[in-house]
């Protein structure tokens, strides 16, 4: 099944509105295509909780720093209606650069502190392009809930909060990572992996595997869990380490002794190709 791809905001609007009439909830999942079972899996979840279920299907060009990878970040708007129509989606909305920052364009939404580490520290700008580009996609779809990934845990934080800051009368859905059946979290750049890259990639998980194991087995000393996962990462020749980090999970400040709900997270280059990933662990 086709499903419907409306490229500007006012059919959108008269599509929520309409289906609200009818009394459907609203669910928005908010992606930038290159669809895979990661996705699929917060499509899944969507479908089973709402009546009126959009997928946005939009390359966010003011997320991405200016030697990053939006000219060569995977496109497959073709592939990915079908798999949307597959799974029940109502609504594709997949607009132009255009509609979504008209020129001149001048508001932008910044959520400070959670923003300062990890991947904000080494993508500047990042999380102000997507808090952007996710409140403009709240304000024209205006959904009762909307899925995000844990496998980008610091964007989810980002945009819970910016909900609440924000008073967005919309509940954010966590789903868990997805991952390929070594360990690999799915993500859209793994296609653009070499041959090489995808063989190592796998490393990621495997230290942050271990990493876990040791918080289980009762370690609580961030350096000591960093040791042991640096040296499996260190397996991986092509792995450029950008960050290996444990944070608290609901502030993402960094700790030295884990305690409470924290996150590992990790962040690598292979190639060209930045992979982040991460695991919650608890003490
Ligand atoms: P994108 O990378 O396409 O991811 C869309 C959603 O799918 C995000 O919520 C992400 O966390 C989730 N996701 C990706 N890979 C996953 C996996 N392996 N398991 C579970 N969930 C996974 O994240 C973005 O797009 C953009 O930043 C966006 C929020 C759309 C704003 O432009």
């Amino acid at each position: 099944m086709r499903v419907a791809c409306v490229k500007d905001i006012t059919t959108v609007r008269e599509a929520v509105a309409q289906a609200r009439a009818r009394g459907e909830t609203v669910g928005l999942v908010p992606t930038m295509g290159a669809l895979h079972e990661g996705h699929l899996s917060l499509v899944r979840r969507a479908r089973q909780e709402n009546g009126f279920l959009v997928v946005s299907i939009f390359v966010n060009p003011t997320q991405f720093g200016p030697h990053e990878d939006l000219e060569t970040y995977p496109r497959n708007l073709e592939r990915d209606l079908e798999l949307c129509g597959q799974a029940g989606v109502d609504l594709v909305f997949a607009p132009t650069p255009e509609t979504m920052y008209p020129d001149p364009y001048s508001t932008w939404v910044e959520v400070e502190g959670l923003t300062a580490g990890l991947c904000g520290r080494s993508r500047p700008g990042h999380f102000r392009g997507v808090c952007t580009v996710v409140a403009k996609l709240f304000n024209i779809c205006q959904p009762d809930q909307a899925y995000f990934g844990e496998k980008d845990a610091q964007q989810l934080a980002v945009v819970q909060r910016m909900t609440r800051d924000l008073n967005f009368p919309i509940r954010i859905v966590p789903c868990p990572t997805v991952r390929e059946a070594d360990g690999l979290a799915m993500s859209s750049r793994n296609q653009r992996l070499t041959p090489e890259g995808r063989a190592q990639a796998p490393v990621l998980y495997r230290a942050l595997e271990m990493g876990r194991r040791l918080v289980e087995a009762g370690e609580r000393r961030v350096e000591v869990l960093k040791q042991a996962m640096t040296a499996i990462l260190a397996e991986a020749p092509l792995a450029e380490l950008d960050y290996l980090e444990v944070v608290r999970a609901d502030d993402l400040a960094p700790v030295d002794l884990v305690a409470g709900e924290c996150l590992i997270a990790v962040a690598a280059r292979f190639g060209d190709v930045r992979l982040i990933d991460n695991v919650r662990v608890s003490a």
